[in-house]
């Protein structure tokens, strides 16, 4: 099993499980809600970068995803 994995969900969050350290645009570290816990996808949650639900009451959906698209290429920064 990989030392952390991730699974996008279909409409929804992207479930992340195992040891991850998170830290924001400065460098200071964020302490996940929990292992797994969920990274919003929608844009709309008031927990950013965390999911808290709102993505269900909006309706969300994620109409670009595709569980057989390839990887997107690498943004240039
Ligand atoms: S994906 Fe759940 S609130 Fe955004």
């Amino acid at each position: 099993m990989a030392a952390v994995e991730m699974v996008i969900g279909k409409n929804g969050s992207t479930k992340v499980t195992g040891d991850v350290l998170i830290k924001d645009h400065e460098g200071n570290a964020i302490n996940p809600p929990g292992n797994p816990f969920w990274l919003c996808r929608c844009g709309a949650s008031k927990t950013k970068p965390f999911c808290d639900g709102t993505h269900k009451k909006i309706g969300w959906r994620d109409d670009s995803y595709s569980e057989a698209s390839s990887a997107p290429p690498s943004p240039s920064l």
